[in-house]
């Protein structure tokens, strides 16, 4: 793009903002680092090119990387031209809903004395089929826990309960699972307490030694699977997200004090550009000291929210492509990262539509095709962060 496009791609930007910023009666001063944050995040010169003719599970593959997405049996059983994108560009599946407690229109544990796998082993045999890893989302977590579980569940019986969830489920599945999220979401710093673990029933019915106890039983359960901390809100330079980086290392070290089987730390990866300073050399030393303890680190749910983002698609497309490359291209150069799950594939399944949607109702475009199953620029983005880099050892 020549200098003139460049000035043009500017304006046109700056005037969709601007026409955002009138639309509300006092652009307050978070809305004005907003802009001037998105507006960094914009250049209508970079270049998204990337060499043809490789799938992004192939380009992975060449590194010594995985490459996968979550998806839901609903989506993949209804959408053939979806399933078909999945298995052309993921070596791994992330069953979105379907291995939870319960979530959508799944549920695993209709009732404490009864499992319902339909659903689940609907994603296993898709994974199967297609020559794709697995992976097991989630064990133990706040979220997702079945109406039954308020009322059936108490002090006395809840060790017994996780005990029977875990043995049942996972040596269901035992190896054939490349990794469990064993526990997700455990820490909140704004819960208050010293060691910013979050306030969870787990954590209410059986004290701080929940997570240790989840690991253990899970290792029991499938010795072969890589025993994974899962958790979002770890990637932007704020201070609440330091101090979240600081509590997780903490409880790492806790769990490693007590020869608890962990193997790695799932880094979510839900993006929101404009709210947050992105600063590669504050992340880099949270994955080098991840690394440092001897475990390996997995990109679990990585997408990229537009709701702060310009309504015209060209530039929205290209910032998101932009955040995608910055990021990646940051932790891939860390040894210890082996696997980049997006949180779904198409655009036409986010759940950043239900979660983040944007005020001007256009539809979200957070992840790598478009709802019509075609590759945007954050495919490229995602691929030349693999092109570009290190091999695994
Ligand atoms: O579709 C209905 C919607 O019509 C209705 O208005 C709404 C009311 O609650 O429910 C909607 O369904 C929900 C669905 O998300 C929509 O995306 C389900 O109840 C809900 O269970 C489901 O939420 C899932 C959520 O985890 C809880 O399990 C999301 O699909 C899923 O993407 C999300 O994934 C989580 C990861 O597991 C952990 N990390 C964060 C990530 C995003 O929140």
């Amino acid at each position: 793009m020549n200098q003139r496009h460049r000035l043009i791609g500017r304006r046109s930007f700056l005037f969709g903002l601007g026409s955002l910023a009138t639309m509300s009666a006092v652009a307050t001063s978070k809305a004005a680092y907003e802009n001037q944050q998105i507006q960094a995040l914009y250049d209508p010169d970079r270049n998204f090119i990337i060499t043809e003719g490789f799938s992004l599970k192939e380009r992975a593959a060449k590194k010594g990387l995985i490459y996968g997405a979550a998806a839901r049996q609903i989506d993949l059983s209804s959408n053939a031209s979806y399933a078909a994108a999945i298995v052309q560009n993921c070596s791994m599946l992330v069953p979105e809903w379907e291995f939870k407690w319960t979530a959508g229109n799944a549920t695993l544990r209709p009732s404490p004395d009864r499992f319902d796998f339909s659903a689940a082993d609907w994603m296993a045999n898709f994974a199967a089929t297609h020559d794709q890893l697995l992976r097991g989302h989630t064990l133990v977590w706040h979220d997702s826990l079945p109406e039954w579980f308020k009322t059936s569940v108490n002090s006395r019986n809840a060790a017994q309960l996780l005990e029977k969830h875990i043995q049942t489920v996972v040596k269901r599945y035992a190896g054939k699972i490349h990794s469990w999220d064993v526990v997700n979401e455990a820490i909140r710093t704004e819960d208050g307490r010293n060691d910013g673990w979050r306030i969870t029933p787990w954590l209410e019915l059986l004290g701080p030694n929940y997570i240790d106890l989840a690991f253990r039983l899970t290792a029991a359960a499938d010795p072969q699977a890589l025993l994974v901390y899962n958790d979002f809100d770890l990637d932007y330079d704020t201070p609440e997200q330091e101090a979240k980086r600081t509590a997780v290392l903490k409880l790492l070290e806790r769990l490693q004090t007590k020869r608890t089987p962990i193997h790695a730390v799932g880094i979510q990866a839900h993006l929101f550009p404009g709210e947050n300073k992105f600063n590669p050399s504050k992340l880099r030393k949270f994955l080098h000291d991840v690394a440092s303890m001897g475990l390996k680190i997995m990109i679990t749910e990585m997408d990229v929210a537009d709701k702060k983002l310009p309504t015209d698609v060209k530039v929205r497309d290209r910032i998101i492509a932009g955040v995608y490359e910055d990021y990646l291209s940051t932790v891939l150069d860390e040894q210890a990262v082996i696997a980049v799950i997006t949180w779904g594939l198409s655009d036409r399944y986010s759940y950043v539509s239900q979660s983040q949607p944007r005020s001007d109702r256009a539809p979200v475009r957070p992840l790598p095709l478009d709802a019509q199953m075609q590759p945007k620029l954050a495919w490229n983005a995602i691929a030349r962060a693999f092109d570009h880099a290190p091999r695994r050892n």
